[in-house]
C-alpha cells in the first residue's frame, strides 16, 4: 500500500498481471495471430482511448453519459447511500462522477490495469469529491478482483459501464458475472452499460472514426511492442481493420499486414504473409433478452433497464440473489 493522503490509498496488485511479453510471444505464435485487448492500455493507449470516447461516430459514451445524467435519481432510489462502489476498468473514472452526488457512496474502489493512469485519475477524483474515501486497486480485472484492505462495510455495487463486457466471449461473460456475484454477495448490485445489436453501418462507423483515433489506438499496440519488447514493427506496414461480424454478433478489430514481412522482438522472428492479421479485439453486442439470460444464469435478477430512443445502448440494474 502506498498512501497518497488520508482520503486516497493506492494498492498495487500488478504482480497478478500476465506479462505483456508472454502474452505477445504466445499470441503471435498462434494461428490466427492474436493479442488480448487488455494490452491496448499502456499510458499512450489509455490516452488514445480517451480520445476515442470523444469521437462523434463512437456513440457509446455519448448515449451512456446522457442516460446516467437523466436517470441518476432512479439509480439513487435503487442504490441507497452508504454503498461501496467498485468499478473494474475504471479508466478516467469520468462516468461514475455523474452519480456520486446523488448516490452518496461510503467508498469508491476503482480498478485498472494502467497504474499511472489510475493514480492520476484517483487523485483528480479525490479533489472533486473530498468527502469520498477512494481505494484504488491496480490489477487486471479479467484475472482477479481483489478488494483492498480497509474497504468499509456496506452494500456492494459493481459499476461496469461502457460496454466493457463486450470484450469477453459469451462463455467468459458467465464466468465473469459469477465472479462479480462472489464479489458483491447476495443483495449486492450490478449497474452495467451494454451496447446493443443494430444496423451494421452504425457499428462499422463507430470503430472506423474519420479522425483515425481508433486506428491509432489499434496500431499503438505495435509501438508498445517496439518500446517495451525491443520490437522492430513498422507501423505503416500494417493497417487498422474493424468490421461487424454479423453471424457472431461482434465487432472484430485486426491489424492487417500490408505485405509479406518478418518482424523480430525478444529474440524471436515472426513471419506475416500479405493480408495476414493480428486479431486484437472483439466487441460483442447484446440485445436485452440475451443479456438478461446470461445474467440470470449467474444468479443476477434483472430489476430495471434504461435505453435511448434509438435502442442503441442500454443500462441495466441487476441484483445478486
Ligand atoms: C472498452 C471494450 C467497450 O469495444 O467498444 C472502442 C473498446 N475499441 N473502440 C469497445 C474500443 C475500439 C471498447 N470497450
Amino acid at each position: 500500500m502506498n498512501a497518497l493522503g488520508k482520503q486516497i490509498s493506492f494498492h498495487d496488485f500488478q504482480h497478478k498481471v500476465e506479462s505483456f511479453r508472454d502474452a505477445v510471444l504466445n499470441g503471435l505464435s498462434r494461428k490466427p495471430k492474436q493479442i488480448p485487448p487488455k494490452f491496448f492500455y499502456d499510458k499512450t493507449g489509455s490516452k488514445l482511448f480517451e480520445a476515442i470516447l470523444e469521437q462523434p461516430e463512437y456513440y457509446i459514451p455519448h448515449i451512456e453519459r446522457a442516460l446516467l445524467q437523466k436517470h441518476a435519481d432512479e439509480f439513487a432510489e435503487l442504490i441507497e447511500p452508504g454503498a461501496v462502489w467498485i468499478e473494474p476498468g475504471s479508466g478516467s473514472c469520468e462516468k461514475v462522477q455523474l452519480l456520486f452526488e446523488r448516490v452518496l457512496p461510503a467508498a469508491y474502489v476503482p480498478m485498472d490495469i494502467s497504474g499511472d493512469f489510475l493514480q492520476q485519475s484517483a487523485c483528480y477524483l479525490g479533489q472533486q469529491f473530498p468527502w469520498l474515501p477512494i481505494y484504488a486497486a491496480c490489477l487486471d480485472f479479467t484475472r482477479k478482483m481483489i478488494l483492498p484492505q480497509g474497504v468499509p462495510q456496506g452494500r456492494r455495487i459493481v459499476f461496469f459501464p461502457g460496454s466493457s463486457l463486450g470484450n469477453f466471449e459469451p462463455l467468459e461473460v458467465q464466468h465473469f458475472l459469477v465472479r462479480i456475484h462472489r464479489l458483491v454477495g447476495k443483495g449486492g448490485g450490478l449497474l452495467i452499460g451494454v451496447d446493443r445489436k443494430k444496423e451494421q453501418t452504425v457499428l462499422n462507423a463507430a470503430y472506423n472514426d474519420a479522425a483515425g483515433m481508433t486506428a491509432d489506438f489499434n496500431l499503438n499496440l505495435l509501438s508498445r511492442i517496439n518500446n517495451e519488447l525491443g520490437g522492430n514493427f513498422e507501423r505503416d506496414r500494417f493497417k487498422h481493420y474493424a468490421y461487424y461480424n454479423d453471424p457472431l454478433g461482434r465487432i472484430e478489430m485486426h491489424l492487417v499486414s500490408l505485405k509479406n514481412q518478418q518482424v523480430n522482438f525478444c529474440g524471436h522472428d515472426f513471419h506475416f504473409t500479405e493480408a495476414e492479421s493480428i486479431h486484437t479485439e472483439n466487441s460483442y453486442k447484446y440485445n436485452p433478452d440475451e443479456l438478461i439470460n446470461l445474467a440470470d444464469v449467474a444468479r443476477f435478477k434483472h430489476l430495471k433497464i434504461w435505453s435511448d430512443s434509438n435502442h442503441y445502448f442500454s443500462i441495466y440494474f441487476f441484483e445478486a440473489y
